[in-house]
């Protein structure tokens, strides 16, 4: 499997594999009416124009097919989607870790996610902590979901003034 940047050319398979996610994994989890609303008026070339506006995206690849996508944006993992039959091999994981990855190369750093609900155990492994339920309105249907938060392994910078310490003068 290869991890690598999603092409222009992936976004017809990257949309049928949000799709096939939606209709066989997530439904049950989510009505069918907020199925329909989360992929209503979706098309593949969406995909291609948030890419473009910055989105950044990645796609798993077995056998030369791809498999899976992930995307990042700011501090925030937006997408992360792996095809119902080739779920827990290892794919998710690798897509997530490859956006950390490129969020730390970038010199930033992913610290949210807002999670489909049953996702939160998947996330916990990757150093996730559920904050707060939320929803997102698709189409004026409520989608809920977990935020999740994750803190930047370098931790945040605190600037320390030792006692005793002299001001700086050039
Ligand atoms: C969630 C998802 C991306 C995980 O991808 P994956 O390739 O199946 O994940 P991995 O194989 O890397 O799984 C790693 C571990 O997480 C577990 N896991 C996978 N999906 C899980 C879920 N929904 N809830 C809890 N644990 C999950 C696996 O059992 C595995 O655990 P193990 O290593 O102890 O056996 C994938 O199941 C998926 O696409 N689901 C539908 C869409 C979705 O929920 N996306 C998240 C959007 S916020």
């Amino acid at each position: 499997m290869i991890i690598r940047p999603m092409a222009r050319g992936d976004a017809e398979t990257v949309h049928a594999i949000h799709g096939a996610c939606l209709t066989r994994t997530l439904l049950g989890r989510y009505t069918h009416e907020q199925i329909t609303a989360w992929m209503d008026g979706r098309t593949p070339e969406g995909y291609v124009r948030a890419s473009e506006a910055g989105e950044r995206f990645f796609v798993a690849e077995a056998d030369g097919v791809v498999v899976g996508y992930a995307s990042w944006e700011d501090d925030e993992l937006l997408s992360l989607f792996v095809h119902p039959d080739c779920q827990s091999r290892g794919i998710g994981s690798a897509l997530v870790e490859a956006c950390l990855a490129d969020a730390e190369c970038t010199g930033g750093a992913i610290t949210k996610v807002k999670s489909v609900l049953g996702a939160e155990a998947f996330y916990a492994k990757h150093g996730f902590a559920s904050e707060c339920r939320g929803s997102t309105a698709k189409r004026g249907v409520e989608i809920p979901d977990a935020r999740m938060r994750r803190e930047h392994p370098g931790g945040p910078v605190q600037l320390l003034a030792s006692p005793g310490a002299k001001p700086f003068q050039p």
